[in-house]
């Protein structure tokens, strides 16, 4: 079976928009529950403003918990400028993401710099991660639309997804951030950005707002892409994108993803218990579409 790799991303992306904010114990909770269930990435959390995103203030104390309760989990880290990068590293970061967007607008709402610049302070982030040794992945955000400017050039994402290339990121992550691409749009521009760079340094992050995460995960799948970012419960959204969603619910992907004979290392149970505790902690129902049917499915192997 060929495998797939998935970087759980709801402590990160899931948790930096919700209105119950949860403390660096739950956290750590639910990066072990995600673990036990056999999830061997996560985006930990970001190393941002606690101004701009207070649910992620505590990530100088969450990080060295979880480096030291979960040595073996890969943990990358959102950074979005050096003094994050700084910050990061002196919390024992081993992986960090930066976080550049494909027009001007988002780059102004989400990072306070515009498209150049943000293009810059990336490649810098990059470069000095390399020094300190560290891992690096690269979002190119609004990669199929922008909430400010309508639908992004596909130029503009292959230009800067190549400077992030070039930059030496180690991973390059193309995002829905608003969840508006179709099967169609991922695969041309999938396709396209896997004849320019090699496809196990290719990564695609969907949001499900429109209900088309896991078709096209599937259309991303048939062009090559086996790297994924996925929520678990399907949490997420970012703040600074009006209208985005969650991210696509890791128990959704996995469930496709071995439907279709892909290997994923996960275990719905192991999910679905990590469903219930986020669901315990953040007070409302979650999870993806799958949900209903693994509960049942669950329930049934019990009795
Ligand atoms: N972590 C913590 N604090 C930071 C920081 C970082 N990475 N970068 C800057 N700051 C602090 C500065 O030290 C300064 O603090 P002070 O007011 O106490 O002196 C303050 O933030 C303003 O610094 P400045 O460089 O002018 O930043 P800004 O106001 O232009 O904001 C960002 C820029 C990037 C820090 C801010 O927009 C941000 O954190 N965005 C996060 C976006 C995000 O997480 N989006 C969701 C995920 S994609
Ligand atoms: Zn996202």
């Amino acid at each position: 079976m060929e495998h797939i790799h998935i970087t759980d991303v709801a402590p990160r992306d899931g948790l930096q928009n919700q209105p119950v904010h949860l403390d660096a114990q739950a956290k750590l909770q639910l990066a072990q529950l995600l673990a036990k269930a056999g999830v061997r990435s996560i985006e930990a959390t970001s190393f941002v403003s606690p101004k701009a995103v207070p649910q992620m203030a505590d990530a100088a104390e969450l990080l060295p918990l979880l480096r030291h309760a979960l040595p073996d989990l890969r943990t990358s880290v959102l950074v979005p400028n050096l003094k994050g990068l700084e910050r990061a590293h002196a919390a024992g970061a081993t992986e960090i993401a930066v976080v550049l967007s494909a027009t001007e607008t988002m780059n102004r709402k989400n990072i306070n710099m515009g498209l150049d610049q943000a293009t810059e302070v990336s490649e810098q982030t990059l470069a000095e991660a390399h020094k300190l040794g560290l891992r690096t992945r690269a979002y190119v955000a609004v990669a199929f639309d922008c909430p400010f400017e309508g639908e992004t050039p596909l130029d503009e994402v292959l230009r800067l997804a190549h400077r992030m290339h070039r930059a030496g990121a180690g991973e390059i992550v193309i995002a829905d951030t608003i969840g508006s691409a179709s099967p169609g749009m991922v695969k041309q521009r999938m396709g396209a950005l896997a004849e320019a760079i090699a496809l196990d340094r290719l990564s695609i992050h969907l949001h499900d707002t429109r209900g088309m995460a896991v078709a096209n995960a599937w259309a991303a799948l048939e062009v090559g892409i086996r790297r994924f970012d996925a929520s678990v419960g399907g949490i997420g959204g970012c703040p600074f994108a009006p209208g985005a969603a969650g991210n696509v619910a890791t128990e959704d992907l996995v469930l496709m993803a071995e439907r279709s004979g892909f290997a994923t290392g996960i275990s719905l149970d192991g999910l679905l218990d990590t469903v219930d505790f986020a669901q315990q902690q953040l007070q409302r129902p979650l999870g993806g579409r799958a949900i209903t049917w693994l509960r049942r499915q669950r329930e049934k192997k019990n009795s």
